[in-house]
C-alpha cells in the first residue's frame, strides 16, 4: 500500500489513465475492458466501507469491555489506477481484468495502527476467527523483519459483497502496524521516495540501525505497560 491519503477513484481519473494507455502498450481489447472498468473500483470502495465498518465496531467493543481499544487508528485507501499496471507490469502479469483481480491484492488496502505489538496477534486471531472474511494469506515481518529493517504484518482478506448478481468475493490488503513501525514505515518512504538508485551502505545501516530502535522503543512501551498494570492491580498500603 503506498502511502497515499487518496481514498476515492473517480471516473474522471479513470478517463485520464484511459488516455495513458497507449504508453502502456496496453491491447486494444485491454484498453477496452479498462473502459468498462467503472464499476470496479466502486466494487472495492464497498468492500473497504465494509471493512472500516467491522474494524469501527471493533474498537468501540474492545473500548467498552477494557476501558481501552487495541486499535490506535486506522487510514485506508484504493489503489490508483496508475500504480496498478505500474505493479501489473513489474509483476509481468498481462494486462487483463481476470489478472488484476487475481494478482493485485491491494486495490483495497487497509492500515491499523496498534499501540502494542500483542494487540496486533490479537486482531490477527480475531480477523482469522470471523465468519464474514476470509484470510488468504498472512505475511509476518514482525516475527520476520525484512533486510532494511521493515516491520508490519500483512494480510490479505476476502470479504463477500453481497450484489444483484450475487454474492462477489472481493480481496483486500490489511497492514497492521505498531506506532513506532509506522512512523519507521513512513519516513522510511519519505526518504526513500523519488531515489530509484541503490542506498549507500551506510545509509542502508543507519536506516536498519532506526529500525531496530523502534523495535527497542516497542518492547520498552509494553514493558512500562506491565508494569503499570501490575502496580494498579497492587492494593494501596
Ligand atoms: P508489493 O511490495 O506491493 O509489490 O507486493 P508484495 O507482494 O511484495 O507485498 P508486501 O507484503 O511485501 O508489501 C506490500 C506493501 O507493504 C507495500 O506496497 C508497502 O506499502 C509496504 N511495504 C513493504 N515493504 C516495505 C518497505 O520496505 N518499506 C515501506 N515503507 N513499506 C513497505
Ligand atoms: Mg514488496
Amino acid at each position: 500500500m503506498e502511502e497515499n491519503d487518496s481514498t476515492q477513484v473517480t471516473l474522471n481519473q479513470l478517463q485520464v489513465h484511459v488516455k495513458d494507455l497507449q504508453k502502456w502498450q496496453v491491447s486494444e481489447e485491454f484498453a477496452k475492458q479498462i473502459e468498462n472498468f467503472t464499476a470496479l473500483p466502486a466494487l472495492y470502495r464497498h468492500a473497504l466501507n465494509e471493512l472500516e465498518n467491522k474494524i469501527d465496531i471493533l474498537k468501540t467493543e474492545w473500548q467498552a469491555r477494557d476501558g481501552y481499544s487495541p486499535i490506535e487508528h486506522i487510514k485506508s485507501r484504493i489503489k490508483d489506477p496508475k500504480s496498478i499496471l505500474h505493479k501489473m507490469e513489474r509483476k509481468g502479469h498481462e494486462f487483463t481484468l481476470d489478472n488484476m483481480e487475481q494478482h493485485i491484492h491491494d486495490i483495497a488496502g487497509m492500515r491499523i495502527v496498534c499501540a502494542f505489538v500483542k494487540d496486533i496477534y490479537r486482531l490477527v486471531d480475531h480477523l482469522c476467527a470471523r465468519e464474514d472474511m476470509r484470510v488468504l494469506e498472512i505475511k509476518d515481518y514482525i516475527a520476520h523483519p525484512k533486510s532494511n529493517g521493515y516491520q508490519s504484518l500483512h494480510l490479505i482478506v476476502a470479504m463477500p459483497l453481497v450484489l444483484l448478481e450475487g454474492t462477489r468475493w472481493v480481496k483486500a490488503e490489511i497492514q497492521l502496524r505498531t506506532l513506532a513501525m509506522d512512523f519507521w514505515a513512513s519516513m522510511e518512504h519519505i526518504l526513500y521516495y523519488k531515489f530509484d538508485k541503490q542506498l549507500p551502505s551506510h545509509v542502508a545501516e543507519e536506516l536498519k540501525e532506526a529500525a531496530r530502535a523502534a523495535d527497542e522503543l516497542d518492547q520498552k512501551m509494553l514493558r512500562l505497560r506491565r508494569e503499570i498494570l501490575e502496580l494498579a492491580e497492587r492494593p494501596a498500603e
